[in-house]
């Protein structure tokens, strides 16, 4: 069973590894201790077991927030683990009250692209030779956020 919770220490040599595994220009562990200082920041682990299977990150000022990092171990995909990983975030940020999510994505990452949109993300530009290794455009797609009427 897949478990959704906050990031803390003891997952961070796990997610280390799961981001050198997925990306070229990985962050290392120290990048990830020091987001557990940064008020801005959000990041939400799932676990099965004492295993993480994938993490989200997320930091907001003024009123915008940004995905940093998403990934799912290889032997976790393809099992919605991603999406309900992104909508446990978007819970976390609507208490932030943040009023849109932004990301930005390599052009050719299509299981990353196909989750975005599915999830209600628009495509509202492009970054010419954003990434490198290898260099390529980034996509930048952002869900505007609807919060309830409260009437008052
Ligand atoms: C992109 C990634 C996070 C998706 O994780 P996942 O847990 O496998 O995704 P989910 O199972 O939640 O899939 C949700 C939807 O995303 C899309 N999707 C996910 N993987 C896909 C693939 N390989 N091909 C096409 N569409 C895919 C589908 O629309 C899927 O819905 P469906 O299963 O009903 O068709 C994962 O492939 C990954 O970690 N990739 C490497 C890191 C990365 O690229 N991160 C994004 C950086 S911007």
């Amino acid at each position: 069973m897949i478990r959704i919770t906050k990031m803390q220490k003891e997952h961070i040599a796990q997610i280390a590894e799961l981001e050198t595994l997925c990306f070229s220009l990985p962050w290392d562990a120290a990048s990830f201790e020091s987001e557990l200082e940064n008020p801005l920041s959000d990041w939400l682990v799932a676990l099965e077991g004492e295993t993480l299977a994938a993490y989200v990150g997320a930091q907001t000022a003024g009123g915008e927030s940004d995905i940093m990092n998403v990934a799912v171990a290889p032997s976790f995909r393809r099992r919605g683990i991603a999406r309900e990983l992104m909508i446990a975030m978007e819970c976390t940020l609507r208490e932030r009250n943040t009023e849109a999510i932004s990301l930005e994505v390599r052009e050719s990452n299509l299981p990353a692209i196909r989750l975005y949109e599915s999830l209600g993300f628009c495509r509202v530009g492009l970054r010419p030779n954003y990434y490198f290794k290898p260099k390529e455009n980034a996509l930048i797609y952002r869900k505007e956020m609807c919060h309830e009427d409260t009437g008052d």
